[in-house]
């Protein structure tokens, strides 16, 4: 491991926590598509909410990171509206302060969920020749549950000696077995509950909902492989 590669852990801004007594919102109050209609329980993040706080994370990163180099490694598929609204906000950030933060983007394609069910096999897609990581990196992931995932990623990476590696993470589950592995930027705790949405899927679909949202259990079954 690179001398000055710093993965921190835990940082003082865990993000907004929501509590596992939280009910989400009525579907009747949001608009979402007709399609979904019987296959959701509650609007549990309103896409607003996740926009506003995304905001914020850009601006935490160009305080922390900005004037430097760095490559974006967006982490597919889950990970790509995420991905694509935190470089939207940081670069307004950078057109409009005195503040810049130059940056490419790559991406990498991670699978390792069948239903709603983590399976063991993790498959790193695009990830053969991960050489442009040679500046910093900052790489969002939509979801974090038990850590594993982020764990090899970031061994994966590590072996392509970044400078310094940053994780940002829009969701953190807790979920009992974590292995403590958590991002550096973290948009919200949510309770151990499967959520779909802003392009997070069960088995390929919700990624065309805005809204962070419970999947109820008729929808599982519906969409269930
Ligand atoms: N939803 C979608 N994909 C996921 C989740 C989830 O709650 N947890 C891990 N991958
Ligand atoms: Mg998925």
């Amino acid at each position: 491991m690179a001398d000055d590669l710093t993965i921190q852990t835990g940082g003082k801004d865990g993000g907004i926590v929501i509590n596992d007594d939280w009910p989400g919102y009525s579907l009747e109050l949001f608009n979402y598509p007709k399609h979904y209609s019987g296959d959701l329980e509650c609007v549990y993040i309103p896409h607003g909410v996740i926009m506003d706080r995304t905001e914020r994370l850009a601006r935490n990163i160009m305080g922390d990171l900005g004037d430097h180099d760095i490559v974006v490694l967006c982490v597919l598929k889950a990970g790509y509206q995420f991905c694509a609204d935190l470089v939207e906000r940081i670069k307004a950030l950078s057109r409009n302060s005195d503040h810049t933060l130059p940056m490419s983007v790559n991406f990498i394609r991670l699978k390792s969920y069948v239903n709603d069910q983590s399976t063991e096999d993790l498959h790193i897609v695009g990830a053969e020749d991960l050489s442009f990581l040679t500046g910093k990196v900052s790489s969002p992931a939509a979801i974090v549950d038990t850590g594993k995932t982020m764990k090899t990623l970031l061994k994966h990476v590590e072996a392509f000696r970044p400078k310094m590696i940053k994780v940002a993470g829009l969701l953190v589950k807790r979920v009992p077995n974590s292995s403590g592995c958590l991002p550096d930027y973290v948009g919200f705790e949510i309770p151990n509950r499967f959520v779909v949405g802003y392009a997070l899927d069960y088995n390929e679909y919700f990624r065309d909902l805005n809204h962070i949202c419970v999947i109820s259990e008729s929808g599982k079954l519906k969409y269930k492989v």
